[in-house]
């Protein structure tokens, strides 16, 4: 299977690897696992909670190439944007982006559930309801 260029990218030099802070309120932490493969994604988040902006995003990914390309890209598209803006990314998104052939979206949908869950934590942690998180 041939791996696009910005999977490539992505893959061989990740952006914003790492690990921010659990204990803080206005970190968000989202940790899942892919049926399909074990491969496993932590994503996390941090809110400037006076704008409700996330102002930083880390990731650690155990898995394969596309899914740490699509941890990588959401990260990047995650710092600056609001709550609500995190939500409405959808891995269909990172598919084209990143040009994932079909057996290969399991790990763009990894990365859409790690935001999600990441912005589930977040609520949780400041007395909102959990989010429902969509099975795909
Ligand atoms: Fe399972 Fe990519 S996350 S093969
Ligand atoms: Fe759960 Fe696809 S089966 S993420």
């Amino acid at each position: 299977m041939a791996y696009s260029d910005k999977v490539i990218d992505h893959y061989s030099n990740p952006r914003n690897v790492g690990t921010l802070d659990k204990s803080k309120k206005n970190v968000g932490t989202g940790l899942v696992g892919a049926p399909e493969c074990g491969d496993v994604m932590r994503l996390q988040i941090e809110v400037d909670e006076a704008t409700n902006t996330i102002i930083d995003a880390k990731f650690k990914t155990f898995g394969c190439g596309s899914a740490i390309a699509s941890s990588s890209l959401a990260t990047e598209w995650l710092k600056g944007k609001s709550i609500d803006e995190a939500l409405a990314i959808d891995n269909m998104e990172i598919v084209e982006e990143l040009a994932l052939p079909p057996v290969k979206i399991h790990c763009s949908v990894l990365a859409e559930d790690a935001i999600k869950s990441a912005i589930s934590d977040y609520r949780v942690k400041n007395g909102l309801p959990a989010l429902e998180l969509a099975h795909h």
